[in-house]
């Protein structure tokens, strides 16, 4: 693993989370992936990740469960503490319940610090409670990189089904993956993971564009990339 502290670059404009450290990963790896939350989402992405070259542990409170899934995902499958795959990950995906983020945030903050979370959690007040109303009124970009503080969160798979999750990679690029995040580089990196499991990802914009990624919205469901960069566009 070719691995280098680098600088931040503000390639486009994008504006540069102060309080982040500068990412350790480049695009185009062979990555370790920690993911935090091997349900639905993490089984499926983790599995997809895997089938594309990478290294992956899956974390949960259940590590019984999530040691049986490295076992049957065979060869590159890792399992952990959500602490000790936080650390494994140079980048890192979480998909909990968004109730758990706080805490996760508080718990992981020496982990995360620096590093690319792809942040799969939707705040559903039903499921979730106050957070998830806080979340929503504030706009999940912004919650989410508020609760995570110190690492680049990229908002990405948020309103498209698990199931697709895990078969995109059958015909890639075919559904568009809106993503949104403030740091360059990290959505380069997220760009590149998200092709690997076989979608199509379109920067929609910053982190204030997060509140439109997750179900409910114009931007949910599978389109294509170029359906998504229209309708992102009215968005703005
Ligand atoms: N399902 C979908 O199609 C879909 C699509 C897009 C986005 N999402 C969003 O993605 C997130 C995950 O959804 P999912 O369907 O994968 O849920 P899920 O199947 O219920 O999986 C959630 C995972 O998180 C773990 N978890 C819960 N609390 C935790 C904590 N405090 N610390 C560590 N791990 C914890 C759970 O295991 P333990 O409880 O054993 O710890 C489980 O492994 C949600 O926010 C959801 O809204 C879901």
């Amino acid at each position: 693993m070719n691995l280098h502290r680098r600088h931040f670059l503000i390639l486009t404009g994008i504006a540069v989370a102060a309080a982040a450290l500068p990412l350790e990963t480049h695009a185009a790896e062979k990555l370790k992936i920690g993911i935090i939350g091997s349900g639905n989402v993490g089984s499926a992405l983790g599995g997809s990740w895997l089938r594309a070259g990478h290294e992956v542990m899956f974390s949960s409170r259940n590590i019984e469960h999530d040691r049986s899934l490295a076992a049957k995902l065979g060869a590159g499958a890792h399992a952990g503490t959500p602490q000790e795959a936080a650390a494994f990950g140079e980048v890192l995906l979480f998909a909990v319940p968004y109730r758990a983020l706080p805490e996760l945030g508080k718990n992981l903050a020496n982990e995360i610090k620096g590093k690319l979370i792809i942040d799969a959690c939707n705040p559903f007040p039903s499921r979730d409670g106050e957070i998830a109303d806080w979340a929503r009124e504030k706009g999940a970009g912004l919650a989410s990189a508020e609760l995570l503080a110190g690492a680049h969160v990229v908002r990405a798979f948020n309103a498209v089904g698990a199931a697709r999750m895990g078969a995109a990679y059958k015909e890639p690029g075919r559904v568009g993956m809106p993503i949104a995040g403030d740091d360059a580089e990290a959505l380069k990196v997220a760009s590149d993971l998200i092709r690997d499991v076989g979608f199509e990802p379109v920067i929609v914009g910053g982190k204030e564009m997060g509140q439109y990624l997750m179900p409910g919205t114009a931007l949910a469901g599978e389109r294509s990339a170029d359906e998504v960069r229209r309708i992102a566009v009215g968005l703005r």
